[in-house]
């Protein structure tokens, strides 16, 4: 199909899903090994990470009242958008209003209004590497074109703002964050955060802040919503109930202009988005009925149960690579669910690169990590310790037992 068809510059790389399918395809039942994935950043498949009940029966509620069984309007319903609007003035100098918010499928369509929004002939956005692929795929679609700035290993995964100087021109539309990190588990800190607001301040470039894991950071510095520099620079926060409740298939999600000054607020630019949402279909109106009840009543315990899990996990994480002469992680996670390890592949006699390790890992140990080159960083590899813990000590142990099968040098190892 030539005709007809935009000319778009398909994305090179694989998606997360189409490599995971990839691999989950080259597992060997054979070896009888449970298979342990650690590859996807989908929680629920563990049965330590489940949902409070405080959701369950807020959507249940919202469901039999039979007061949602319709259409809500395409911005969302307003009592939801009020919530969330709630929720996020918490950690702000300011108040956001109802009419900051937009209801959204989940991040995931959050992240696709603002590229959405935000594209114009010959723009590009600064997406960080490694970083999340959703967001050149988008781009790709709406002909913007991407262009990546490292986050630097060894200094907290921290944005390489140089680079941002370098790359950013006058066809720059916004510089992405996402914080706390996937796939890296950075949580930034005021001072950084600043600076970044600064640079896009300097660059007339909007902030998209992905905060899909907000508050969840159990390390040194505590989470800070970009939101907090508004006034400095205008940012799209986006973010969902998908991570911090563990319910990413209900795909209840937000996109926020947290625009004190309220540069998004000129009525060509609401009326642009109001449009926008006409064509996109946010989630069930029973879903968003039931966001307030959700927001207002969960438990500091269940979040902190969340926490102390991920915290557990990401220690055991840090502490069984240290056994494992290939693999090596920089920096210590401090937030969301994933973590970036580094492949030296020099040591290993028959591994020639991230790709082949995660599928001989496959085959040999039924241990599915994603391959760093998915996420921007060849070499490296990402792995999810949002895990049942004593499955994630297995997996690690197999990890190491693998390393130790594929190595030169057999020093060191019992
Ligand atoms: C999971 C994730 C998303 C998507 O969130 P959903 O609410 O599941 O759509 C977006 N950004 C990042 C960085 C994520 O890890
Ligand atoms: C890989 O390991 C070898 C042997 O220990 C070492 O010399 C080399 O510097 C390592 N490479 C990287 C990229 O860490």
């Amino acid at each position: 199909m030539e005709n007809g068809v935009a000319k778009m510059e398909t994305p090179t790389n694989v998606t997360i899903k189409g490599i995971l399918g990839l691999l989950m395809a080259n597992l060997d039942y054979e070896n009888k090994k449970r298979v342990i994935s650690l590859g996807m950043g989908d929680p629920t498949a563990f049965s330590c990470f489940t949902t409070t009940s405080v959701a369950e029966d807020a959507v249940v509620d919202a469901l039999t009242s039979q007061k949602f069984n319709g259409y809500s309007p395409t911005v969302g319903l307003p009592q939801a958008r009020k919530a969330i609007s709630e929720y996020l003035s918490i950690n702000l100098p300011y108040k956001l209003s109802p009419d900051d918010v937009f209801i959204t499928a989940g991040c995931t369509q959050a992240i696709e209004v603002a590229i959405s929004i935000l594209a114009r002939p010959n723009s590009n956005i600064l997406v960080p590497k490694p970083g999340f692929p959703i967001y050149e795929l988008c781009a790709a679609f709406r002909n913007v074109e991407i262009r990546h700035f490292d986050l630097l290993p060894e200094n907290n995964w921290e944005v390489d703002l140089d680079a941002i100087d370098a790359l950013a021109d006058h066809n720059t539309v916004a510089i992405v964050i996402i914080n706390p990190g996937n796939p890296c588990g950075n949580v930034y800190s005021y001072q950084h955060l600043k600076k970044i607001a600064e640079t896009a301040k300097k660059h007339k470039v909007v902030v998209v802040a992905d905060e899909v894991y907000g508050h969840l950071a159990f390390g040194q510095n505590p989470f800070v919503p970009m939101g907090v520099f508004g006034s400095m620079v205008p940012v799209l926060t986006l973010g969902s109930l998908s991570k911090r409740w563990i319910v990413p298939g209900w795909r209840l999600g937000w996109f926020v202009t947290t625009d004190p000054n309220s540069m998004f607020k000129n009525t060509k630019t609401v009326e642009r988005l109001k449009k926008y949402f006409d064509i996109c279909g946010g989630p069930a109106t029973f879903i968003q009925a039931a966001v307030p009840r959700i927001i207002k009543e969960t438990s500091d315990t269940f979040f902190m149960k969340t926490l102390d899990i991920l915290k557990h996990t990401s220690d055991v994480c840090m502490k069984k690579i240290e056994d494992i002469p290939c693999l090596t992680c920089p920096t210590k996670p401090q937030g969301s669910m994933a973590m970036m390890v580094k492949l030296n592949v020099s040591l290993l006699k028959d591994i020639h690169d991230d790709i082949d390790f995660c599928f001989k890992l496959a085959k040999e140990e039924s241990v599915i990590l994603l391959p760093g080159l998915t996420v921007g960083l060849k070499n490296w590899v990402r792995i999810t310790f949002a895990a049942e813990p004593s499955l994630l000590e297995e997996a690690l142990e197999r990890i190491k037992t693998f390393s130790r099968r594929h190595s030169y040098d057999t020093n060191g190892y019992i």
